[in-house]
């Protein structure tokens, strides 16, 4: 009889440790979540994933809209770009692209807001890395749906029966 007493009470720590075990991850589903900086709390510095080895295939890519900064198909790691000096402007100036063969920066880097030419890269323009960035090969972290006017394009065409427009 004083055995099966025992049994029941060791069920009974068994049964309770179960139901805390199955508790934990409903209380992991609580916090607060984040597919970029994990599970660690707001308050909290996370430990910042280590640096990858960029993409360095010098192949410029498409651009997907009209305004888009355009990535950076090289690697970038050490340039300094501070108030001394812009390692970037050392190969990306007009006045240095036909020795670099960089693609020279665009008009608009010469412009200060109300649309006023400067004679050299404006303050806005500067930090280069702002809008510039280079690509690592990684998965991305969220879904992206995003469609160029080109597919939007072809696909309201094609949606219109005898409008598809020609293969070329
Ligand atoms: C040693 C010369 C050099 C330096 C320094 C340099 N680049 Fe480049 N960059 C190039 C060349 C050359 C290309 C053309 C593609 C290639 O060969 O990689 C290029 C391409 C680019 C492109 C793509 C342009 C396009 O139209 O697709 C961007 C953006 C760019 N660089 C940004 C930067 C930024 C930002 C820095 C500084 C952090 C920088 N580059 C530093 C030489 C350089
Ligand atoms: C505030 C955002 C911003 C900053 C900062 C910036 N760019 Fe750009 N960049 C753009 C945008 C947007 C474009 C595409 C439209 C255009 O040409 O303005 C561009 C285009 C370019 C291109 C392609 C030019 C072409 O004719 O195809 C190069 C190269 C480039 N930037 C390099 C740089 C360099 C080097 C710096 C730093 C000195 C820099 N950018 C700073 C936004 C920026």
């Amino acid at each position: 009889m004083n055995f099966i007493r025992h049994s029941i009470h060791i069920l009974g720590l068994l049964f309770m440790l179960c139901m805390g075990t199955a508790w934990a991850p409903s209380a992991a589903a609580e916090t607060f979540y984040d597919s970029a900086r994990g599970i660690t709390p707001i308050m909290q510095e996370t430990k910042p994933p280590v640096l990858g080895n960029a993409v360095n295939d010098d192949v410029r890519r498409t651009r997907n809209y009209t305004w888009q900064p355009p990535t950076i198909p090289h690697r970038v790691d050490g340039y300094q770009v501070d108030k001394n000096f812009n390692k970037c402007m050392d190969c990306h100036s007009r006045a240095k692209a036909e020795f670099s063969q960089a693609v020279p920066v665009s008009v608009t880097h010469y412009m200060d807001r109300d649309g006023h030419m400067l004679g050299q890269v404006s303050t806005r323009r500067y930090f280069c890395q702002q809008c510039h960035v280079a690509q690592d090969a990684v998965r991305p972290l969220v879904n992206n749906t995003f469609e160029d006017v080109d597919t939007v394009i072809l696909k309201a065409m094609r949606s219109q029966p005898g409008k598809a427009p020609k293969k070329n």
